[in-house]
């Protein structure tokens, strides 16, 4: 199950529509998209896989692993491995 987080009111006003960047939030990283209607999504910033931070594809709307490759929507659903399964 892809863990959820509640960004605080003022990183949410902050979000830019479009935007995805990784957060931190009571020391816990937090990977954040706000979609072009203002609805934002957020998951894990650690890679499923080996647990590398990831970085946000701003092209592609996907959080990226450097470290192997895994790709994930920004959702946090599992596009490409090596990681099998969502963050
Ligand atoms: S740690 Fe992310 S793909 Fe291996």
């Amino acid at each position: 199950m892809i863990k959820k987080f509640v960004l605080p009111e003022k990183e949410q006003e902050n979000l830019k529509e479009g935007e995805g960047k990784i957060i931190d939030i009571d020391g816990e990283k937090v990977g954040a998209y706000k979609d072009k209607d203002g609805k934002i999504y957020t998951v894990s910033s650690k890679c499923a896989h080996l647990g590398c931070e990831l970085i946000w594809n701003n092209l592609d709307k996907t959080w990226d692993c450097p470290c192997h490759g895994s790709r994930y929507d920004y959702t946090g659903k599992m596009i490409y491995g090596p990681t099998v399964k969502d963050l």
